[in-house]
């Protein structure tokens, strides 16, 4: 990336991201953090070398991106705060907050360009899903630089209309929560059937790894994937048979909506 950069909140997404674009080839010369605790600011320009500081008007003075890192709640606070300053240096606004509208952000700064990126917790591991969507002002090549930037920490993917997020939110956003419950039912479930608790654990953690890698690699749909390893008459078979029986489609189905809906009352909350 070539463009100066800064960050507003240098927390664990921040951390993140900026650790992915240096893995990248990214000149740390050009990476700004802005953090009111100077412990997080000493410990991430010890780590990358980044530039810190503790006044967020002085790091996006000459920032060209600015990504607001914030949590939601502080996040509108942050965006007036800034307002004045980003009016007459016009950068790019790239949000990963959950929950606050773009339409919202460019309310409080100027109508500038923004792009609001849904990533969600694997993001900290390199290995997150992200959505993005731009406002109508967002160039090709703002769209390449915050596309580029969710890349470094997992995969990315445009969205074309900001309602969407709130589906993103509720799939990939909230998504690591619902296998983690399947993960642990299995681990459980294992040990109510004989198993040792290392063992039931391994079986889930690696079994759940396992087929979250083949889904990836393969071509086939998870339908397929699932039919190629369900035998007629067995134990596959006999499992997801109680599933079906038990309406598990229609229960997950009801759980991602509200997960959606949620997403949409919390973006009218902090927008507000
Ligand atoms: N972590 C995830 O898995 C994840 C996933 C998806 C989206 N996100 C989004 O990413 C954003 C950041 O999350 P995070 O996990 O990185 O949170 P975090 O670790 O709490 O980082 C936020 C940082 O911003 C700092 N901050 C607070 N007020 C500030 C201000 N006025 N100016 C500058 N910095 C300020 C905080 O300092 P203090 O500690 O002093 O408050 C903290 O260091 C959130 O909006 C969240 O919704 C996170």
């Amino acid at each position: 990336m070539q463009q100066t950069l800064s960050f507003i909140g240098g927390g664990n997404m921040a951390r993140s991201l900026i650790g992915g674009l240096i893995a990248r080839g990214a000149d740390t010369i050009r990476i700004t953090v802005a953090d009111p605790v100077p412990a997080a600011l000493e410990s991430l320009h010890r780590q990358f070398g980044v530039r810190v500081t503790t006044n967020n008007d002085e790091a996006v003075r000459d920032a060209e991106v600015v990504v607001l890192a914030v949590k939601p709640q502080e996040m509108r606070t942050v965006a007036t705060g800034l307002g004045t300053i980003v009016a007459a240096s016009r950068p790019l606004l790239v949000s990963v907050a959950a929950g606050i509208r773009a339409s919202d952000i460019q309310r409080w700064c100027s109508g500038l360009p923004v792009i609001r990126c849904m990533p969600n917790r694997p993001a900290l591991q390199g290995c997150g899903m992200t959505g993005l969507y731009a406002t109508a002002n967002v160039s090709a090549q703002q769209r390449k630089i915050a596309f580029d930037l969710m890349s470094a920490v997992g995969a990315a993917v445009w969205l074309e209309q900001e309602t969407q997020l709130d589906a993103v939110t509720a799939v990939s956003g909230s998504g690591p929560a619902y296998f983690f419950l399947l993960i642990e039912m299995l681990e459980q479930t294992g040990m109510a059937l004989g198993l040792p608790a290392e063992v039931s654990r391994q079986l889930a953690v690696e079994t759940a790894y396992g087929a979250g890698r083949m889904a990836r690699e393969s071509a086939e749909s998870a339908t397929v994937l699932r039919e190629q390893v369900t035998s007629k008459g067995g134990t596959t078979a006999a499992a997801l048979q109680t599933l079906e029986d038990r309406n598990v489609r229609a229960i997950f189905a009801e759980a991602i909506a509200a997960a959606a809906r949620r997403s949409a009352q919390l973006a009218d909350e902090f927008g507000a």
